[in-house]
C-alpha cells in the first residue's frame, strides 16, 4: 500500500499502473497478501479520501450494468477475464442517455487506466470466478456518481447500497 500512496504522486497514473502490473503478474504473491479468490464480492483492501484498493472477485458470467467512477481508475486483473465496454453520454438531446463507444477485454495479467469521466459496464465472460484489483484515486465509496439502466440506457443515481449488499454490485 506504500508502493500506491507514493505512486499517487504521479498525476498521468503510470506510477499506480506500474504498482499494479507488479502485483496481478505475480499472483501467489499477491494472494498471500490478499487470500485466494473463494467466493465473489467485493473485499475492500484500503480506503481513504484519495485512495481506495478493492478486490473485486466476479461471480461466473456476472454483469455490472453502465457506471462512471467520477475519479482515475487503474484496474488490475489477477485472474479471469473482464470484458469493458465503453460508453459516452449522447450530448445532443440533453437526457443523459449514453451510446456505446468501444471495448477492451482484460485478461489475467493485463493492467488498464481509466479516466475519470469514463463510463463502462463489465461482465465477467467466464463460467468461473474472475478477480482484479481495482484502485482509485479517490474515496470511492463516498463519491455521489450515476448508472445507467441497462434497458433503457437512462441515466440514474448510483445506489451506494446497492454495492454493498449485493455480491459485486457493478464498481
Ligand atoms: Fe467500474
Amino acid at each position: 500500500m506504500d508502493d500506491l500512496r507514493a505512486a499517487l504522486a504521479d498525476p498521468s497514473r503510470a506510477a499506480i499502473e506500474e504498482v499494479v502490473a507488479r502485483a496481478v503478474c505475480e499472483p501467489a504473491a499477491l494472494f498471500r497478501e490478499i487470500g485466494e479468490p473463494d467466493t465473489a464480492g467485493i473485499r475492500i483492501l484500503y480506503r481513504a479520501s484519495d485512495l481506495t484498493v478493492i478486490n473485486a472477485i466476479w461471480a461466473p458470467n456476472q454483469f455490472a450494468p453502465p457506471h462512471e467512477h467520477r475519479m482515475g481508475a487503474v484496474i488490475g486483473m489477477y485472474g479471469g477475464r473482464e470484458d469493458n465496454m465503453f460508453w459516452r453520454r449522447v450530448a445532443e438531446n440533453g437526457t443523459g442517455n449514453i451510446e456505446l463507444s468501444g471495448g477492451q477485454a482484460l485478461a489475467a495479467g493485463d493492467v488498464t487506466v481509466l479516466g475519470r469521466d469514463v463510463i463502462h459496464s463489465v461482465v465477467n465472460p467466464l463460467a468461473r470466478l474472475s478477480g482484479a484489483l481495482h484502485v482509485y484515486d479517490g474515496d470511492f465509496l463516498a463519491v455521489t456518481r450515476s448508472m445507467w439502466n441497462p434497458e433503457t440506457l437512462s441515466e440514474e443515481p448510483y445506489d451506494l447500497r446497492t454495492v454493498l449488499t449485493t455480491p459485486v454490485g457493478g464498481l
